[in-house]
């Protein structure tokens, strides 16, 4: 299996050079360019998303090996919904696919699954899917696999609110309560630490809506590769690029 493949020359001094008592925790990652891979190549847009989700694999894999705790996956927008029905359709079935195929293994490497989103407007065939990896995987605890699915950042903090402001008017959170740690507990990411990294391929300089409140220090890397060709050793070079970044989140 592709996502199996033993390490090459480069990726293995690459990861030596990573210095792993300094490794992002959490790192979020923006798949973007599937599309413009595919258009390059003559073939259909959704060949892209194919081939996109092999980079899935790789990088799941790739950063359990490496110790990362946390990775958050932008896999379908709240606004990915104006794309063509077709489209929709093929991006829900390489998600039905994904977790089918892979859930045995994601399991076998202590990988649990969580879904930032409102899952409730998924077709029923993903939304049984999605229920079952996390219902299945909800006890492991070596890498969390944030897939953001029907996920935005602005709809979050709103459904945030709604939830907190809730709570106030039942009288069980008081007004002067309400502070940064409290709010956080209401988002999608819950308890889980913001993003350290955030990788976004394609060469698109834009955060689209993503973990908008969650990434206020995160460190930003943008590479011109397209998704589908974003391997392990873009990883670890991504990686890499934040270790020599000196984060003062404010300070001096
Ligand atoms: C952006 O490329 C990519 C997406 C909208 C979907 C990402 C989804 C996958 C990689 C597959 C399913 C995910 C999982 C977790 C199994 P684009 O279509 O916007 O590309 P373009 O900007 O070049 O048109």
């Amino acid at each position: 299996m592709e996502s199996m493949a033993k390490n090459t020359d480069i990726e293995r001094k690459l990861i030596k050079e990573i210095d792993k008592t300094n490794l992002p925790n959490h790192i979020a990652i923006i798949m973007d360019g599937n599309g413009r891979w595919a258009k390059k190549r003559f073939l259909p847009r959704t060949a892209g998303h194919r081939e996109g989700v092999k980079r899935v694999r790789e990088i799941v894999k790739a950063c359990g090996d490496l110790g990362i705790k946390y990775l958050t996956l932008y896999a379908f927008s709240t606004e990915n919904w104006k794309r063509p029905k077709d489209e929709i359709d093929s991006l829900m079935k390489l998600l039905v696919e994904y977790l089918k195929k892979e859930l045995n293994t994601l399991h076998k490497n202590n990988v649990k699954i969580n879904i930032l989103g409102d899952l409730e407007k998924l077709p029923s065939l993903p939304k049984q899917e999605v229920f079952n990896a996390i219902e299945k995987t909800r006890n492991n605890n070596k890498l969390i696999l944030n897939i953001a699915l029907n996920y935005g950042g602005r709809d979050e903090i709103i459904r945030a609110i709604k939830l907190l402001a809730k709570n106030v008017k039942d009288n069980k959170i008081q007004l002067e309560d309400i502070n940064e740690e409290l709010f956080k507990e209401f988002l999608y990411t819950g308890s889980q630490p913001d993003p350290d990294l955030l990788i976004r391929t394609s060469g698109e300089l834009r955060i689209s809506n993503f973990l908008i409140y969650q990434i206020a220090y995160t460190e930003f890397y943008f590479t011109d590769i397209y998704w589908p060709q974003f391997t392990k050793e873009h990883l670890f070079k991504a990686i890499l690029d934040y270790q020599n970044r000196n984060r003062r989140f404010g300070g001096i």
